[in-house]
């Protein structure tokens, strides 16, 4: 049973089909030979049976939208590569550089850095259009904090991530005169842009789209992202959060660098944290014109906080890791259809997504869902989390993100024990 917008995913993709490409997939998914696969499907596996990255044995975390086949093995070989220089700060500026080519900013085609001509890095420091940060939360939080220095109004969709939003109500909480307005999303779970930009009045400070949305997965169209951005005052920061772009499966979609380095009120943020399974590594950058540049970098320093030598090495290493990229798209592809697959079985409502995660509506309250599924072993994000005071469009959903094929299996085992109502539910 579908909800939402777009694509529908076709139904037939069967748990034999999942485990067989899992199996015959780039071996690092493969845990055991196919009659033992056979035998766990014939008597449901449990967490203990499954073995995740970077997860203490016996938990299936599904729950953080991280990378479930590891971190790029390129960007492992490139930490360990540099362990040795640990002892040096990092003052390179070669992963803005790269950042600045691969999102065409004007200027930067064919500029090398040269150390014997400092006017190399002057001439950087004009035309960079980068800001390179421990992870892409520092961005949302300091854009949150310059915001909520100029008063008036965030805007932010619900259910969204909500980060954001609830930066800027802090300052509410220390006295200052600012809101917070949280807009309804349509019934599909898309932003509602139209009632977005209704809620803007002539003291808004910030708005936020989330694109793909966290944790609904769904996406909005550029040319409507635009009309927002037309109808934001001059001083509103419009803050375009693209973490899990890398998911999208729309081949319409486009990214908003292009708007953000056109217009001087726009930022996107976006994260090594998913597509390259780096979320410890804590890498995120910002793309953003002059005038947003300026901002954060008043705000966060030139270095925008300080990303470590490791994390350096290990972003330019995943920039090029396209194997690992196409790897992780196809697990979480064939998961999205599996899982697709499985709560049409179970005659749950679940919408599409263009995220690493999917939300589903399990038919009852979601943080009990998700606590009966912690003790089971399985951690998956319960949807009243993305609640407000008014609006709580997700108190019976789940938010799942896709993990390797076994981990799905323990989810979808231990959902369909409790909903039908085995013990220790
Ligand atoms: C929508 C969104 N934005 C930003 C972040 C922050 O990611 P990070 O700080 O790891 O780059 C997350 C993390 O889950 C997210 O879901």
């Amino acid at each position: 049973m579908i909800m939402g917008f777009g694509s529908v995913l076709k139904n037939g993709f069967t748990r034999r089909r999942f485990m067989k490409g899992a199996l015959l997939g780039a071996g690092a998914v493969a845990t055991g030979s196919a009659w033992e696969i056979a035998q766990a499907m014939a008597t449901g596996k449990k967490a203990g049976d499954v073995r995740g990255y970077g997860v203490e044995p016996g938990r299936v975390n599904i729950g953080s939208n991280e990378n479930p086949l590891g971190a790029s093995p390129r960007a492992v070989a490139a930490i360990a590569e540099n362990l040795h220089k640990i002892n040096r700060y990092d003052f390179g500026v070669d992963l803005p550089v790269r950042l600045n080519k691969q999102h065409n900013v004007p200027g930067v085609e064919g500029f090398e850095l040269s150390f014997e001509d400092m006017r190399s890095f002057m001439r950087f420091r004009e035309l960079n259009r980068v800001m390179v940060t421990p992870g892409s939360g520092p961005i949302l939080q300091a854009l949150a904090v310059i915001a909520a220095g100029n008063g008036g109004e965030c805007i932010e969709a619900v259910p969204g991530y909500g980060s954001v939003a609830r930066g800027f109500q802090s300052f509410q909480m220390m006295g200052k005169d600012v809101s917070v307005v949280r807009v309804p999303t349509t019934g599909d779970f898309v932003h509602d842009l139209g009632a977005m930009k209704a809620a803007i009045t002539p003291t808004t400070s910030l708005i936020v789209v989330t694109n793909p949305n966290n944790p609904t997965g769904t996406i909005v169209p550029y040319d409507e992202l635009v009309s927002l951005v037309d109808a934001a005052p001059e001083q509103a920061i419009v803050l375009i959060d693209e973490a899990y772009i890398h998911f999208v499966r729309d081949p319409n979609y486009q990214d908003a660098v292009k708007l953000a380095l056109e217009r001087d009120n726009v930022v996107v943020a976006r994260t090594f944290s998913k597509i390259y399974g780096l979320a410890g590594m804590r890498i995120g950058y910002a793309v953003g014109g002059q005038r947003m540049m300026n901002m954060l970098m008043a705000h966060m320093g030139f270095f925008g906080g300080g990303l470590s030598t490791l994390g350096m090495h290990a972003a330019l290493a995943a920039l090029d890791d396209d194997e690992f990229v196409d790897r992780t798209l196809t697990v979480v592809n064939d998961g999205k259809e599996y899982l697709s697959a499985e709560f049409d079985r179970l005659g749950l409502a679940y919408t599409p997504s263009h995220g690493n995660y999917m939300i589903v509506d399990v038919g009852r309250d979601s943080r009990r869902m998700s606590g009966a599924l912690f003790r089971r072993g399985v951690m998956v994000r319960s949807g009243s989390g993305y609640r407000t005071r008014e609006v709580d469009l997700l108190g019976n959903h789940l938010r799942v993100t896709i993990g390797k094929p076994d981990e799905l299996e323990v989810f979808v085992n231990e959902l369909e024990n409790i909903l039908g109502g085995s013990s220790q539910g």
